[in-house]
């Protein structure tokens, strides 16, 4: 069990919000997979223009989504209904409003809370959309930029955090990601307007590549043309620790990460860096619901492997660590070839910067006063045999 703006969660893991939580049918199969919650699919009090799913894939790396179908209010209504009839998660309920004034945000939490929903979740930080650009006075200068606009202004995500807290009892967490000019200076902001908790997005925004060889059309799947694109999957994991730990430093408030988890290793070190809980939405797109399985089942092993009593002893264990460039304190030492393991393949001899390592009678020999420490060769060597020794 574990706590997180006053509720008690069974396990640590949150289906993110995204496809694979747009219908109650996905929403038992979470259940079925031992998720503790989802999040459903991003509602609006009326969707803007059509949409589908159209993500760029490189599974095993990372994912481009420049657009996804949203649901209108009465569907994700609805939705959060049958989920709460239906299963015995904790149901987040994942909301925006678009073009509008803050009644809006007022009216679509109210619905949610009566709706039996356990949570809201205030998307601060769709990539996608130009969410609330008009609270702004549309003050966007480039009409390709995109992206939902209050967590780019931390006096309006703590105006709209405080009005939502007052519209609603239950509690509020605000979704935020690294398109924010200073994400700790926003996630305190939204703590001061009352936040129960802060949800991070750890992607980005990115474009496809062009076909070389079709006219440089971008490889977005069915689509004409291209707009940019929220990136996400496992190459914005380390992106996302930084961001966790930031915003870790910076509030009191629990935070739920996602970006970049794909397993339960994943997971656990997101909850060394800060997170309270943790979720995933672009590898259960590729691999399934087995991916929350083998997440929430792994987080269970290593506990015990490894006796912590309970998560609540890994989130932040390793902020303790976190310093500036120039605190770092530097540790001399060398590569250390293990001539038995060495079968002189070589690998070790291609990074640019180093002259220091030779062949000599077919194996690796590394020169301790020209070695740098930098360890490349150690994360290079297919057979494990060089070790960093210190000095
Ligand atoms: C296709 C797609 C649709 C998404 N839709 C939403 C959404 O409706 N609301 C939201 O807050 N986040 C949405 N996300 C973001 C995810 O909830 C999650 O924060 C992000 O993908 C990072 O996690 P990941 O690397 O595990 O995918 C979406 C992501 C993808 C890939």
């Amino acid at each position: 069990m574990i706590d997180f703006a006053g509720l008690r969660f069974k396990n640590p893991f949150v289906v993110a919000s995204g496809p694979v939580t747009a219908s109650i049918d996905l929403i038992k199969r979470a259940e079925k997979a031992r998720a503790s919650a989802v999040s459903t699919k991003l509602t609006l009090p009326k969707v803007p223009f059509r949409c589908q799913l159209r993500p760029y894939s490189l599974p095993g790396f990372g994912t481009i989504t420049p657009m996804d179908r949203r649901l209108e209010e009465k569907e994700g209504l609805e939705l959060v209904r049958k989920a709460k009839r239906a299963t015995s998660l904790i149901i987040f309920a994942n909301i925006s409003a678009p073009k509008s004034s803050l009644e809006d945000w007022q009216k679509l939490a109210k619905e949610f809370e009566e709706a039996g929903v356990d949570i809201i979740e205030a998307n601060f930080s769709c990539p996608n959309i130009g969410l609330s650009r008009e609270l702004l006075n549309n003050t966007a200068k480039d009409e390709l930029t995109s992206g939902a606009a209050i967590q780019q202004v931390p006096m309006l995500a703590k105006k709209v955090t405080r009005l939502l807290k007052e519209s609603v009892k239950i509690p509020v967490v605000c979704k935020l990601s690294a398109a924010a000019e200073d994400l700790g200076e926003v996630a305190e902001a939204c703590e001061d307007g009352g936040a129960d908790g802060i949800s991070i997005y750890g992607g980005s925004v990115g474009l496809p590549p062009p076909d070389i060889y079709d006219e440089a059309r971008p490889l977005y799947p069915l689509l004409e043309g291209a707009s940019f694109g929220g990136l996400t999957g496992p190459q914005t994991k380390f992106s996302t620790y930084r961001l966790v730990a930031q915003v870790a430093r910076r509030v009191k408030i629990p935070i739920v990460a996602s970006g970049g988890i794909g397993n339960s290793r994943d997971a656990i070190e997101m909850m060394m860096w800060g997170a309270t809980l943790v979720s995933a939405c672009t590898s259960i797109m590729w691999y399934g619901f087995e991916v929350v399985e083998e997440i929430t089942r792994g987080i269970e092993n290593f506990l015990k492997e490894q006796n912590y009593s309970s998560c609540k002893d890994l989130v932040g264990k390793a902020l303790q660590y976190l310093t500036s460039s120039e605190r770092l304190k530097l540790i001399e030492g060398y590569a250390d070839v293990d001539r038995d393991k060495c079968d002189g393949c070589g690998i070790c001899l291609k990074p640019g910067h180093c002259q220091a390592i030779e062949l000599q009678a077919k194996k690796a020999f590394v020169d301790p006063t020209r070695c740098l420490g930098c360890g490349i060769c150690v994360a290079l060597c297919p057979r494990e045999a060089i070790e960093l020794r210190s000095t």
